[in-house]
C-alpha cells in the first residue's frame, strides 16, 4: 500500500537548461517509459508487467545520475527490466540519450523520489538494487538526510527477493562507516565482504558511473559494498 505522507525531497531537481537534443529526446521518450508512482497510490506496482518483453528478473537503481551505469548494465543484461530512479531531470535526459541512441527495450524511469517507488513497488518483487555514491550529507545536522537510514533499509528489504543482492558504493568514509553500522545492525541483510579486496576492488559486472571518476580524480578512493537480502522465515505450516 502506497504512503501518502509528504517527503522532502532532498536535492536538486533540475540543472542548467536542457540542450534542444536533451529536451527533444526527454519529450520523445519520456512519455513512454516514465513510471508515474503517483498512479499507485493505493496499488500494488507490479515491475515486471512494465515492460513489452518477458523480462527475467526486475533491477533497480536508486539516484542514477547521468545513467551510465544503469545503460551500460542494460546493454550487457537484455533479459532483464531495469528501473531507475532520478528526480533530477538533466540526468534523466542524458540517461534516455543513451538509451534513444542503443535502442534500449528494457529501461522505466521514475522521475522522482525512490522512497515514493519503494512504497509501491510488491514484496519480494527486485532482484537487485543499485545505491551508487549517494549524497554523503556530511554536515552532522543533515546526516538524517542520507538515503540509507533504517525505514529505507527497511523498505528495500521488503521489496528485494529473498538472495538478492543491494549494492553500495561510496567514496565518503563516514558514510561508509554509516552504511556500514546500519547495515550490518539490520536482520533483514548480510555483508557478503570476506577480504579487503572485496570492498577494495570494483567487481568486473559493475560499471563506474561519474561521480566514482571524480572521487579517484581528488584522491577519494570508492569502497564497493554488496549486501544480501536475507531468506525470510516461512510460517511453520500446521499439519
Ligand atoms: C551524488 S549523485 C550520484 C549519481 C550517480 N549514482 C553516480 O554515481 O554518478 C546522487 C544522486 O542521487 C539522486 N537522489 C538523491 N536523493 C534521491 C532519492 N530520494 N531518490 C532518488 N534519487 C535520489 C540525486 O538527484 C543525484 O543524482
Amino acid at each position: 500500500m502506497a504512503d501518502t505522507r509528504p517527503r522532502t525531497l532532498y536535492g536538486r531537481r533540475r540543472g542548467k537548461p536542457l540542450r534542444p537534443g536533451r529536451r527533444d529526446v526527454l519529450e520523445r521518450l519520456l512519455p513512454r517509459l516514465r513510471i508515474d508512482v503517483a498512479g499507485y497510490q493505493g496499488r500494488v506496482l507490479e515491475p515486471r508487467e512494465l515492460f513489452d518483453e518477458t523480462v527475467e528478473a526486475v533491477w533497480l537503481e536508486v539516484g542514477f545520475g547521468a545513467g551510465e551505469h544503469l545503460s551500460a548494465l542494460a546493454r550487457a543484461h537484455p533479459h532483464i527490466g531495469f528501473i531507475g530512479c532520478e528526480p533530477f531531470i538533466n540526468g534523466v535526459a542524458r540517461l534516455l540519450a543513451d538509451v534513444d541512441q542503443h535502442g534500449l527495450g528494457n529501461v522505466r524511469v521514475v522521475m522522482d523520489d525512490a522512497r515514493i517507488l519503494l512504497d509501491c513497488l510488491g514484496q519480494g518483487s527486485i532482484g537487485r538494487a543499485f545505491l551508487l555514491f549517494p549524497d554523503p550529507w556530511p554536515k552532522r545536522r543533515h546526516n538524517r538526510r542520507r538515503f540509507v537510514v533504517p525505514d529505507n533499509i527497511a523498505a528495500m528489504a521488503n521489496v528485494l527477493a529473498d538472495g538478492a543482492q543491494w549494492r553500495i558504493a561510496t567514496d565518503h568514509m563516514d558514510y561508509c562507516r554509516w552504511i556500514l553500522d546500519h547495515m550490518t545492525r539490520s536482520a533483514q541483510f548480510s555483508w557478503l565482504a570476506r577480504r579487503p579486496a572485496d570492498w577494495r576492488t570494483r567487481p568486473d559486472d559493475w560499471p563506474p558511473t561519474r561521480y566514482e571518476e571524480k572521487g579517484m580524480e581528488a584522491g577519494r578512493p570508492p569502497v564497493f559494498l554488496g549486501f544480501e537480502r536475507r531468506r525470510r522465515i516461512q510460517p511453520v505450516k500446521q499439519p
